[in-house]
């Protein structure tokens, strides 16, 4: 990933100039990077701030050739590869990254172009705190936080780790949601996550093939395929 690469001072937002490319036939891995967006979009439609200097704002080019049904694996793919790739923290399901207290490193956004049953392509995003910036919000971390880092050794470590997980998706989905596993912050933990047919709370128990959540109260088993996790009660 990375052969094609584009570094921008000011964009709207890297999903939004990675998507020209794509529409222009730009290949897979290729990546806009910039240094300030002016409509940097988190998950369900919230904002995301960074500042120049400080983090890793960046979008990355898919082109599966996955089935539709695998497409869910793709956040915990970007999830594994985030986490191994800064080597700190865990996972809150399906792919924020969060520091050992618990704050959020960084976060994933996956935007993808679905025709008939084929996806046409997928926009990965990734908003990374690097350094410390004066804006940043308590509930929030840094990596500079956990021992000293250089942001261009952690963009090429990232983009390895990203081609790596990518290929496991296909050549070996099971071990790569074994390692997901290993690196969860969300397993193990009463939880309430927020899911589009309301609030549900209980023990998150696994995450199943398919890469939903498996959460268990009462006797009874939910799967969640998408949603707002928070950990009850710490
Ligand atoms: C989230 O946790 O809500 C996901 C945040 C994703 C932010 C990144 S920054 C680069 C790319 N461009 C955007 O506008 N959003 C993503």
């Amino acid at each position: 990933f990375g052969a094609f690469y584009a570094y921008l001072g000011t964009v709207s937002s890297t999903q939004d100039v990675l998507k020209n490319w794509a529409l222009d036939g730009a290949v897979e891995g290729s990546v806009v990077l910039a240094e300030r967006q002016e409509k940097g979009r988190g998950r369900r439609g919230r904002a995301w701030a960074s500042e120049p200097g400080h983090s890793l704002t960046f979008s990355v080019l898919l082109r599966p050739r996955l089935p539709l049904s695998s497409l869910p694996l793709l956040p915990l793919a970007a999830g594994l590869a985030l986490c191994e790739a800064c080597g700190v923290g865990g996972l809150k399901w399906p792919n924020d990254l969060l520091s050992p207290d618990g704050r959020k490193l960084a976060g994933v956004l996956l935007e993808a172009q679905v025709s008939g049953e084929e996806v046409a392509y997928v926009l990965l995003g990734i908003g990374l705190n690097v350094h410390r910036a004066a804006g940043l919000p308590p509930e929030a971390a840094a990596l500079e936080e956990f021992g000293a880092v250089s942001r261009v050794l952690v963009l090429a470590r990232l983009l390895e780790r990203l081609e790596v997980c990518y290929a496991r998706l296909e050549a070996d989905s099971q071990g790569l949601l074994r390692d997901y596993r290993a690196k969860s912050h969300t397993l193990g933990h009463q939880i309430r996550v927020q899911t589009p047919q309301g609030e549900i709370r209980g023990l998150a128990t696994d995450i199943a093939p398919d890469g939903s959540l498996v959460v268990e109260r009462s006797g009874q088993t939910h799967r969640i395929g998408a949603g707002d996790v928070q950990l009850v009660g710490v």
